[in-house]
């Protein structure tokens, strides 16, 4: 496979006249991807109908001819001011009733059938126009679904859809009362059009209500992406992708990558260390100018999931962004090796956001490759440095991981639903996780819950899945590998109740999970040998094996054979030893590396990287700050 670089490129912000030289440098500099159009709806159809592809058949000519290869962004995140005449109903609500309105972007209703054709429609006509153009190379749909909060919409048209989707659930108002337990304060319906959306009640609304919405709200992204990917399809060979986000979890990016051929993520290390992530202020100093360890590392291999394999970085920061309550420039050097640590885990491509930095509208304090005055700009350099490398690199063997990881969007949605406790967030926990086992040098592969085939891995864990989908639990169980369940593992139906009989229900393990509670962050409970569990911790009861107890005799961690059940969120230091343990029974190796330093192999390639601010001497050499070994 060969890697490439790209950029993210506006045609419309610039002079005609400069877009020559424009495409004159980014190929000298090496890239070979320019992605365009996705907010350029106002220029291309100025007036409903009046279509004006003039300028973008010479972009495509321009960018073409100087070696590069577009991906066509469709500008369906950007509605123009006319639709809203067309189509006032089309903005989203949010949970208060009130309008997303114009003169951002994102400000459309998943649900609204009008904006849908809409959508659909320009997307035709650039497929038509663009789908066998020769400096076409791929397109993306739309632009992050989910960000600025926008998954989740309230309006009109949000609520008939909604009906539309329960009645075609459960066919009748009285199944519905049943499995959702409207009896419980007499919230039964005799009618799908009484039913509302759960929003504006006055305590809490029925859970189940809401978990059903949650998963209507993601399957309208999925129907409406999908309507763009049918189109392209029918009118282009490209691969078609879109670039997610990171720590969204509003919608099943599994769902909506199964149209596809290629997932893309926005990858923006240092505005998500200060905006996306719970980490003590010690830590967000230590990191500020390089970004969490592990939180690229974390999407790198959930995309690479949900893009079947393929996966690009479509946006990569490459100075200070503009949108994080503090936002420093990276150190030296980061830029390049963000995108060596995207292309260990198995990148084809890293584009960078953007070009140029535009001096006016919101985005003026963003950095780019490009100062506004054209001059190179500190990322520059670093392109230009990667550019050089990948013309000497060795291929890079794309393997599975010997650790899998099973995430759920569903899960997500769930504990939002009834967290029981603050800070009982599900991408929290997992992530924790998924640090854990960085640290002790192991590669992991993230796995979407309806994955059967382990065959291969020797670790598997699946923590907080609440509604397991039927057959994952006998697929790990039966899969070779040591595998590690828990907490609130089984907890719910997928009609939101407690099952009885009561969770973890694993076959083969005796164990109970008789009451739960959720405990203040000062006061965790230790586990004998080291440790703690704190913010949720469960009861268990049973005749399994006690891995580990608390101080006070209860059991934590339970075993039957290779399958281990963990009743309650682990702090780093008990975590490390859960990991640890169940490493060793696996037969992998581990090493407690160096708090900056983190470890990608992929086949017979081993990256380390350090992400610390100072020099790190590791297996006897000095690895610099931002530096990166290949060995
Ligand atoms: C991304 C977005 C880009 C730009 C960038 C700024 O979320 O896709 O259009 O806004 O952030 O960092």
């Amino acid at each position: 496979m060969k890697r490439t670089l790209g950029t993210c490129y506006y045609p419309e912000h610039w002079p005609e006249d400069i877009w020559a030289e424009d495409a004159r440098r980014m190929a000298d500099l090496g890239l070979t991807w320019v992605r365009i159009g996705e907010f350029a709806w106002s220029r291309l159809e100025p007036a409903p109908g009046d279509m004006q592809f003039d300028w973008l058949d010479r972009a495509f000519e321009v960018l073409g001819a100087a070696g590069l290869r577009v991906v066509l962004g469709t500008p369906t995140a950007t509605p123009p001011r006319w639709m809203l005449d067309r189509y006032p109903d089309m903005l989203a609500l949010d949970a208060q009733g009130r309008p997303r309105g114009f003169g951002s972007r994102r400000h459309y209703c998943f649900s609204h059938d009008g904006y849908r054709d809409e959508a659909v429609r320009i997307t035709t006509a650039l497929a038509e126009r663009y789908g066998q153009h020769p400096a076409l190379g791929a397109w993306q749909t739309d632009n992050e679904y989910g960000c600025h909060d926008t998954v989740i919409s309230y309006s009109d048209a949000a609520r008939d859809a909604f009906r539309i989707w329960l009645a075609d659930r459960y066919g009748t108002a009285d199944a519905l009362n049943r499995v959702w337990g409207n009896v419980f304060w007499s919230m039964d319906y005799t009618d799908f059009d009484q039913i509302d959306l759960p929003n504006l009640t006055v305590t809490e609304p029925n859970p189940s209500h809401v978990m059903d919405f949650r998963r209507f709200c993601s399957d309208q992204v999925v129907r409406f992406n999908a309507a763009q990917v049918e189109v392209i399809r029918a009118r282009s060979d490209a691969p078609i992708s879109h670039n997610y986000m990171g720590r969204i979890t509003e919608f099943d990016h599994f769902a909506t990558g199964a149209e596809m051929q290629i997932a893309t993520w926005d990858s923006y290390p240092l505005g998500f260390l200060e905006d996306r992530l719970e980490a003590t202020a010690e830590h967000k100093r230590r990191y500020a100018c390089q970004g969490d360890p592990d939180f690229q590392a974390f999407h790198h291999d959930l995309y690479r999931s949900v893009g079947h394999g393929r996966w690009w970085v479509m946006e990569q920061q490459p100075g200070p962004v503009n949108w994080a309550p503090h936002n420093p420039a990276p150190l030296p050097g980061m830029a390049r090796f963000w995108t060596w640590e995207a292309f260990a885990h198995g990148a084809e491509a890293v584009c960078y956001f953007r070009w140029r930095q535009a001096p006016f509208a919101q985005e003026q304090m963003h950095a780019g490759l490009l100062r506004p005055d054209s001059a190179e700009a500190a990322g520059y350099a670093e392109a230009a440095r990667v550019a050089a490398e990948l013309a000497q690199a060795p291929e890079v063997e794309q393997a599975r991981s010997p650790v899998a990881l099973i995430f759920d969007y569903q899960a997500a949605w769930s504990w939002e639903v009834q967290p029981q406790g603050k800070g009982c967030d599900y991408f929290r926990l997992v992530f924790e996780i998924y640090r854990g086992l960085r640290k002790l040098g192991l590669s992991v592969d993230i796995l979407p819950p309806d994955r059967r085939d382990f065959t291969g891995y020797r670790m598997i864990l699946a923590p907080g899945l609440e509604m397991p989908p039927e057959g994952l639990v006998d697929a790990i169980a039966g899969s070779g590998a040591q595998a590690l369940f828990g907490p609130r593992f089984g907890s719910k139906t997928a009609n939101y109740a407690i099952p009885v009989p009561l969770p973890p229900a694993i076959s083969g393990l005796s164990a109970v999970v008789a009451r739960v509670e959720t405990l203040r962050p000062d006061m965790p409970v230790a586990v004998e040998g080291g440790g703690a569990v704190r913010l949720w911790r469960e009861h268990l009861e049973g005749q399994a094996e006690v891995l580990d107890r608390d101080a006070a005799g209860a059991p934590v961690l339970l075993r039957a054979g290779p399958v281990q059940y963990l009743g309650g969120w682990p702090d780093p230091a008990y975590l490390a030893r859960i990991l640890e343990r169940l490493a060793a029974a696996s037969g992998l190796e581990t090493v407690a590396l160096p708090q900056d330093i983190r470890i990608r192999q992929s086949g017979p390639t081993r990256f380390v990287f350090n992400h610390g601010p100072e020099a790190v001497t590791f297996e006897g050499q000095s690895i610099p700050p931002a530096g990166v070994l290949r060995g």
